[in-house]
């Protein structure tokens, strides 16, 4: 999850960070052809380079000496030339006419005289023009404060970065900068109504504290991934005329203790000053609050630092004794179960609004505002994806939306129509098909039973929901799939209903025993969901006559706080035992009972995996055809669980 700056919402100002950047880029570029310029003008003037014609054969120092010594009498070496310079070259001409050349010792006096008394032409040329001595005088010295100042520039850039580490990473955003607002988020009403008052508050704090009122100080969006809370901020910050700091959590964390801390220090500073500026307050939100806010360790040897250290500043920062007036934080979080209590208590984020899955007329405007930009079919009812999208959160839903646009994309079609939105809705509820995926025989008959068993008893069974689509072809992590979507937005769950959940899902078991005497592997995720549903049955929900009316257990959440790591135990072991046992035979007697139903109807059980085989997708007009539905629904006949 990384989205916590509003994409389109630019920072104030432009960021000299990024700039200097480039500068020091530029300036390492320079430096680059800078020293490679003087490195080939070095070597182009240095005399040893340049002197040295190429057709001057060279000599040895010896057969040199040689020559010179007998050179009154032979005149061997008609002319010498000696240049000066970092090494001594001597270039000459023979009596034969051919040129030679060689280096000779810097001291070697001796050299000297003799090539005096024995050489007639002989002259010494001076290595160095004025300006290559000015060039080798001081192009070193050069080079050298270059290079320090170099270094320093780096040092200090270096020094100013560790220096910003404590800094806050927030940015900082302008109404009307983003272009997202209230109108972008549907199907969470009072939510927006909630932060519409804050803006309110900030707007005109006197009209509320006019009869001694305290403007709260704190906002915490609570809901399931995807649900909008993100979307909301962005919203507020597009929508108040008040500056907007955002940033997430985990922009506090560091490898550092103690950065947190002032991070979070400098974030209330600066939201202070900007509040101060504006006239009117500040908002701050903070994104994925339980990165820092997860509650402090109690037990021995401490616990986390660095992050309680965080935490603690914040709680100052919020509550202390130079606690901001006019200034409110708005976070969000999806385990509102693991945060401090002490970040929760009213003070500190008095406020907690529940961001939850939207509600049929909640997902059909979701379904709205994300297809403003899609061209649609005339045969589009946004409703009836609505009405077959239930417990989607509005992620999902813009998921949908755009995966029906590619679909019809796919498809070359002109406008996206119904077919693509359902297509959609299947796929993201159970991942793409792969249709490439190759079956034997054998295993697409045993799929189709097995899926023929769910299908069968969720007509049978009055308490569950009927089938909207069987399917053989793989999708997903499944072989295949009956879909069973919910007809309407539930809140609770009887016991009954519960009950009969457990014995669809163990429908395909009883299918594939009927099929072949046998079970396969594929019913490993039905039996662990009817572990959990019976396990909750008997721990969370009272539901089991033997154990009582009693909760087992703690963290054992069946809303959308996610699992805990382990469930905390605080019962007997007489007590786990019989819980085991309760749960055991409540997963038998939906067995039987799913046994028991498929076998009286097992000529529909052969129908529609039969026809599954054939065809290997079947939709519920389909099979109500197939099978004569009237005669066999048997809803409202009594079905009441076995007493366990
Ligand atoms: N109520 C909504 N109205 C319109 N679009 C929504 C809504 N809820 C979610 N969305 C879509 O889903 C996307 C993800 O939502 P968002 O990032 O706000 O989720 P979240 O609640 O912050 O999730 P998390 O807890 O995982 O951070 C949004 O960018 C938006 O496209
Ligand atoms: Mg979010």
């Amino acid at each position: 999850m990384a989205q916590q700056t509003p994409k389109n919402v630019p920072p104030m100002k432009p960021n000299p960070r990024r700039n200097q950047k480039n500068n020091n880029q530029n300036s390492g570029a320079w430096m680059i052809w800078i020293v490679l310029g003087i490195i080939f003008v070095m070597i182009l003037s240095n005399p040893s380079t340049v002197s040295h014609t190429a057709t001057a054969a060279k000599m040895g120092y010896s057969d040199f000496y040689r020559l010179l010594k007998n050179n009154r009498d032979t005149q061997e070496i008609k002319k010498l030339t000696l240049t000066e310079g970092v090494d001594r070259v001597l270039q000459g001409k023979l009596a034969n006419g051919k040129d030679f050349r060689l280096s000779v010792p810097q001291d070697d006096k001796d050299l000297m005289s003799m090539i005096r008394e024995n050489v007639s032409d002989f002259s010494v040329v001076p290595a160095e023009t004025f300006w290559t001595q000015v060039f080798f005088n001081f192009v070193p010295v050069f080079l050298i404060i270059f290079f320090i100042w170099f270094i320093g520039r780096r040092g200090a850039e270096m020094g100013n970065k560790i220096w910003s580490f404590g800094k806050t990473r927030a940015k900082m955003s302008e109404k009307g900068s983003g272009k997202i607002t209230f109108k972008d988020v549907a199907g969470v009403d009072e939510a927006k109504e909630e932060l519409q008052e804050i803006i309110e508050f900030l707007k005109e704090p006197k009209k509320f504290e006019r009869l001694g009122g305290k403007i709260p100080k704190g906002v915490l969006l609570v809901g399931p991934p995807g649900t909008g809370k993100t979307l909301l901020a962005k919203a507020v910050a597009g929508e108040a005329d008040v500056p907007f700091f955002s940033l997430s959590g985990s922009d506090f964390v560091e490898m550092f203790v103690g950065v947190g801390a002032s991070r979070v220090r400098d974030l209330f500073d600066q939201a202070r000053k900007a509040g101060k500026v504006s006239g009117k307050g500040c908002i701050i939100f903070i994104d994925e609050i339980d990165a820092v806010g997860r509650q402090r360790f109690s037990g021995i040897g401490g616990g986390n630092d660095e992050r309680e250290q965080t935490l603690n500043a914040l709680l100052v920062e919020m509550d202390g004794f130079h606690s901001p007036s006019g200034l409110i934080v708005m976070a969000a979080t999806n385990r509102p179960d693991t945060l401090d209590p002490a970040l929760l208590r009213p003070g500190r984020f008095d406020r907690r609004i529940v961001v939850a899955l939207p509600d049929i007329v909640g997902r059909e405007g979701i379904l709205i505002v994300h297809s403003r930009t899609i061209k649609l079919g005339d045969d589009v009812d946004l409703k009836r994806v609505a009405q077959q999208t239930v417990y989607f959160s509005g992620a999902d839903l813009a998921n949908v939306c755009n995966e029906a646009a590619l679909l019809a994309a796919r498809r070359a079609k002109e406008t996206v129509g119904m077919a693509e939105f359902l297509a959609a809705v299947e796929r993201v509820t159970m991942g793409p098909e792969k249709k490439s995926r190759t079956t034997s025989k054998k295993e697409k008959e045993m799929t189709a039973y097995h899926e023929a068993g769910h299908a069968l008893l969720s007509f049978l069974l009055d308490e569950v929901d009927t089938f909207s689509k069987v399917s053989i072809i793989p999708r997903g992590m499944a072989g295949g799939y009956t879909l069973t979507p919910p007809t309407e937005d539930k809140h609770y769950y009887t016991k009954k209903e519960l009950f009969g959940q457990m014995t669809l899902l163990l429908g395909g078991l009883v299918g594939e025993e009927v099929f072949m005497g046998d079970t396969t592997t594929g019913v490993s995720n039905d039996l662990e969901k009817v572990r959990s549903l019976a396990r909750s049955m008997v721990c969370a929900f009272g539901m089991n006559d033997q154990l009582g009316k009693l909760a087992f257990g703690k963290g054992m959440h069946p809303s959308f706080l996610g699992r805990d790591l382990f469930d905390e135990k605080d019962y007997s072991d007489d007590t786990a035992r019989q819980i085991d046992e309760e749960v055991k035979s409540l997963v038998n007697a939906a067995y039987e009972r799913a046994k028991k139903l498929i076998n009286e109807h097992r000529d529909k059980l052969d129908l529609i995996a039969g026809r599954l085989i054939e065809k290997e997708v079947m939709d519920i007009d389909e099979a109500r055809t197939l099978l004569g539905i009237p005669a066999l629904l048997k809803k409202g006949d009594p079905v009441v669980p076995p007493q366990v």
